[in-house]
């Protein structure tokens, strides 16, 4: 047997590839996560159809401003598959952050997903940075849009003197987030100090100091 001029191994590699720039396709038209389930998959298993109504499809929570309870001055509110069960396997998501003057959204990444922002209220200072490293900043007003490519570390800072909110849409159902400072300063177990001193080049008892700042409050 000739072997093809593109080995059917790469095409399928291609293939495999080329579905994971967002959340697989969904292959029913609706999956409703049981979240009470003790299987895993990939996302969730479904409940029973027979069981599924449209609160299944429905949330209330991103109406009003969240309660901002923690010292960075934003709260992000999820719109994600854990509260909207009929997200499952439909590969989109969406969020609330709201922001108190001089808030911030810290350095974060959500690995499954690209961001689109809208602004519903004030200014904000947004930023991601390339694999290269280079900042990609601007100003945006309310009714702007800005977007976070996927993978890309990325901020918002209200700068301005009142408050700001954004609605955030993603492409996946549950985008995950890995905040910066918290993955490599209040992981658990701690990555060791002598990682982080060489990494950033500080001494340990800098980095011990870091990790104090961020250890959670009791
Ligand atoms: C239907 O859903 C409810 C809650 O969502 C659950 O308590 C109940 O066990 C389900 N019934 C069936 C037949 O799956
Ligand atoms: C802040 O509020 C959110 C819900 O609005 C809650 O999930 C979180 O645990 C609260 N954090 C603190 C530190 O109270
Ligand atoms: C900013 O938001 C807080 C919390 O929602 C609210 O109490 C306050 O009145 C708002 N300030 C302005 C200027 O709208």
């Amino acid at each position: 047997m000739t072997s093809p001029a593109v080995p059917l191994s790469l095409l399928l590699l291609f293939a495999i590839l080329s579905n994971t720039f967002a959340d697989p396709d969904p292959l029913q038209d609706t999956c409703v996560a049981d979240l009470s389930s003790g299987v895993t998959i990939n996302g969730f298993v479904c409940k029973p159809s027979n069981n599924v109504s449209a609160n299944d499809f429905f949330f209330d929570g991103l109406k009003n401003p969240g309660l901002i309870n923690n010292s960075l001055g934003s709260l992000v509110t999820a719109a994600n598959v854990l509260k909207i069960p009929g997200l499952n396997t439909l590969g989109v998501s969406l969020a609330r952050v709201d922001y108190a003057p001089g808030g911030v959204n810290p350095p974060h990444t959500h690995p499954r997903a690209t961001e689109i922002v809208f602004v519903l209220e004030g200014e904000l200072e947004v930023g991601f940075i390339t694999t290269a490293n280079i900042l990609i900043t601007r100003t945006i007003m309310v009714g702007e849009v800005f977007t976070f490519p996927k993978g890309l570390v990325h901020f918002q800072i209200n700068n301005g003197v009142g408050n700001a909110s954004v609605l955030a849409a993603f492409n996946s159902q549950l985008p995950g987030t890995q905040a910066i400072a918290l993955a490599l300063f209040a992981a658990s177990p701690p990555v060791p100090d002598n990682v982080l001193a060489k990494a950033f080049q500080i001494g340990t008892m800098e980095v011990d100091n870091i990790k104090s700042g961020l250890a959670p409050k009791k």
